[in-house]
């Protein structure tokens, strides 16, 4: 199957030949929303401001409530008044928002209206799963539907702005921002940034329920060394453009107006300092004319990197790279005033920042409307927040997410005559632990909890016995007995075990990945009672459960998902809802064996039983324990070999069409994410052994058959040369198909020289 070397062309003619006849356009697109009725009115009102007044622009206070760092600020109308506030963080309500708006509007000197920056990360006040567990959906579809409801409430609640989606690819599971995004892979994290921007912003930024999407934190941020949050990212080009950047590329051309710089260092250059990064490659090569803001006092950490020896410094690298608005610093309002005026500073850095923050006012249009959906007595707020619709999707979101790990003897799904059912674990009634970490509007009072799930699901039949067992952290173990005695009496055991909600997100790393505590010891006295056990899962990140396979006979992963948590996850074990989500991120046996990943190289010596000088370990495989795209269903399914349309493909015409046929062999009806990879077989670089390139969601009768129908294009089959050009080259490639990434059957076509 591989590529005969001796008939490829000489390296240089080959690279040259392929870079003009296939490269991918370079030219910049034209920016989405800019008009020239825009930049007539931002010029004239530009031509109106005083340096400290356009410096204010630049300017945003932390408000109340949501404050990351130590420089949180609250109180600050008078700045307001003297126009030294363009924008704010964390501050929501719509009588709030609608107050403070009135003041900037009439009694600032030139009443430009303030816009409202919020984290809405997943959900606002209805909460949605976290990120991490709407990408196990692989549905675009109905992720750009919960980022839409998100926006709907943010806005009732004054908002204009979210500081999401959060597109950091993520191949380290001790990182505890693992939980924010899509997992580990470029593609499905670039498809599913598009489709949160496009339901953040809505289809027009002027309706009142639309916000400005940020996608953050740009770049390499999940890279951190150790998984230590906040840590240098010492990587190559190759691996930035190949992993890190494409889903910002996706949010860009998905017309995202809003981008957050990263706290991490790239090889030496912090981000909040990284000119070539922001202004050549963002702004100049891919031609986005968005907004650009610092992550939380991200302008003054220049100075602990070590790169400005004061604030007058750190204040001209910031705006010298293109970072447009100061979070919480303050550093561009109160410092950088003398430096402009001294020409230390140019003026035209601050202009063209200046220009972007009045943009994306004009754009949501606020100075036509600066009171959009806010309302003085907050009546369409409460109309927008927790309704029956928005509930009902996050619940359908939910059941969307939740991951069948295993299921050996069809243990699930339970009856629901079941007579009596423990209910075990420290997260049985854990409302927090619905929520995530990061759900910043969300209330504990709204979760629906698995215990109250299972009472509004099951009848006067069922018996509950419920019993803790064990804290989450805590090595006590003085609660096995109860809980073993609960399993005795039962038909069933459902166990909710795993992380505490603030074991991941921002600042929250582990070193391991097991189970915290004595939970996994819990788990297995439980299960040596031989009682039909279902271990429900919540947590942030991908965990290290191997000790509970093949003695625990059911793991379904629920991530932390969302205010309708509870009942989502009743529908699931009971099978009013067959789970069809897959792992957006490899499940590894142990944290010795991180950073582990599908789309790995093959190396020199790849990973073989009989072969002791090959990549791998002493200890525990070299496969993970659960691969990405894993996620099993109550029914099964069944690949045909897969068809390509065309056995060659030549390089003028690179458009391949793959089928394959898909059988429900089981009894009931089930969607089953089919999922297609490919592989550039011999390459003048390395290539990873598999790279995601397409999925679909189908829905199967039992028995039924569809066939699936994939359009690979130039995107699909191209890499990076050495020289850092788009390619594709001439050779086989090898595309695999399957419903998990180490599940599949393949087949092979050529690109043809010529
Ligand atoms: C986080 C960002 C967030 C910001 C504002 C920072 O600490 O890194 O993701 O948007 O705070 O809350």
């Amino acid at each position: 199957m591989n590529r005969e070397v001796p008939t490829v062309p000489p390296r240089p003619l080959l690279v040259g030949m392929i870079a003009v006849l296939l490269a991918a356009p370079a030219a910049a697109k034209p920016p989405v929303y800019a008009t020239p009725a825009e930049k007539a009115f931002v010029d004239a009102l530009m031509a109106k401001m005083t340096v400290e007044e356009k410096l204010g622009q630049l300017n945003q206070p932390a408000g109340v409530g949501n404050n990351t760092g130590p420089a949180a600020m609250t109180g600050n109308e008078d700045q307001i008044r003297k126009g030294e506030i363009g924008t704010y963080l964390g501050t929501q309500g719509a009588v709030l928002t609608c107050r403070l708006q009135r003041i900037a509007v009439e009694q600032s000197r030139l009443g430009i209206p303030l816009m409202f920056g919020y984290d809405v990360i997943h959900g606002h006040r209805t909460v949605f799963p976290v990120p991490l567990g709407e990408s196990a959906s692989f549905d675009p579809v109905e992720v750009q539907h919960a980022a839409r409801v998100a926006a709907i409430e943010a806005s009732a609640h004054g908002i204009h702005w979210t500081y999401a989606p959060m597109v950091d690819i993520a191949r380290d599971p001790r990182w505890g921002r693992v939980v924010e995004g899509a997992g580990e892979d470029p593609y499905l994290g670039s498809v599913l940034a598009a489709a949160r921007v496009r339901g953040f912003q809505g289809d027009d930024l002027r309706k009142p329920d639309a916000v400005l999407a940020t996608a953050k934190h740009f770049v390499a941020y999940g890279a951190a060394e150790g998984g230590r949050d906040y840590d240098v990212a010492d990587i190559s080009e190759r691996t930035l453009h190949e992993v890190y950047l494409p889903p910002f590329k996706a949010a860009v051309d998905a017309g995202a107006q809003s981008i957050m710089a990263a706290f991490n260092e790239i090889a030496g250059v912090p981000m909040h300092a990284h000119r070539p990064l922001i202004e050549d490659l963002l702004r100049k090569e891919w031609g986005w004319d968005g907004l650009l803001v610092s992550d939380y006092t991200g302008v003054m950490e220049l100075m602990p990197h070590g790169v400005a020896a004061d604030r007058k410094q750190a204040g001209a690298l910031g705006l010298r790279a293109g970072v447009d608005v100061d979070m919480v610093s303050q550093i561009y309002v109160k410092d950088l005033p003398a430096e402009v005026k001294a020409g230390r500073v140019p003026m035209a850095q601050v202009d063209a920042s200046v220009r972007r923050v009045l943009n994306a006012k004009y754009r949501l249009g606020l100075f036509e409307n600066p009171y959009r959906s806010c309302t003085d007595d907050g009546a369409h707020e409460r109309a927008m927040t927790l309704t029956p619709q928005h509930r009902a999707d996050a619940r359908r979101m939910a059941q969307k997410s939740l991951v069948l790990l295993e299921n050996d003897n069809d243990v699930l799904p339970l009856s629901k005559s079941v007579r009596t059912l423990a209910v075990i674990g420290p997260l049985a009634d854990h409302r927090r632990a619905m929520l995530g970490n990061w759900a910043v509007a969300g209330r504990e009072e709204d979760a629906v909890t698995p215990i109250e799930g299972l009472k509004a699901a099951l009848g006067d039949g069922t018996r509950l016995v419920i019993a803790k067992g064990a804290d989450i952290d805590s090595q006590d173990t003085s609660g096995f007995a109860q809980a073993v005695a609960a399993a005795k009496q039962a038909d069933a055991v459902v166990m909710f075990l795993g992380e505490h909600p603030d074991m991941s997100a921002e600042a929250n790393n582990r070193t391991s990945l097991d189970l915290p505590g004595v939970q996994e010891q819990l788990a297995l006295a439980v299960a040596a009672t031989g009682k039909p056990v279902v271990a429900v899962l919540l947590n942030g990140r991908p965990l290290s459960i191997g000790g509970l396979k093949g003695k625990v006979p059911a793991i379904l992963e629920a991530w932390f998902p969302g205010v309708e948590g509870g009942h989502a996850i009743t529908d699931v074990l009971f099978g009013d809802v067959n789970p069809s989500a897959k792992l957006p991120v490899t499940f590894p046996h142990n944290v010795g064996q991180v950073p582990i990943y599908y789309a790995h190289k093959n190396t020199g010596r790849p990973p073989s039983e009989q072969e002791k000088y090959t990549s791998k370990y002493l200890d525990v495989p070299w496969t993970p324990l659960y691969a990405f795209g894993h996620g099993l269903s109550y029914t099964t399914f069944r690949y045909d070999a897969p068809v390509v349309a065309k056995k060659t493909l030549a390089p003028s015409a690179l458009q391949q069409q793959v089928s394959v046929r898909v059988t429900n062999t089981g009894k009931r009806e089930g969607v089953e994410v089919v999922q297609l990879y490919v592989r550039d077989d011999v390459a003048t670089v390395t290539r990873p052994v598999k790279q995601l390139r397409g999925f679909q969601r189908v829905s199967l009768a039992p028995g039924e058959s569809k066939t699936v129908t994939f359009d690979l294009g130039f995107e699909d089959l191209a890499m990076y040369d050495d020289r850092m050009q788009r390619v594709v080259e001439p050779g086989t490639f090898t595309v695999y198909v399957g419903g998990s990434s180490d599940r599949t059957r393949e087949v092979a076509f050529e690109v043809t020289a010529q």
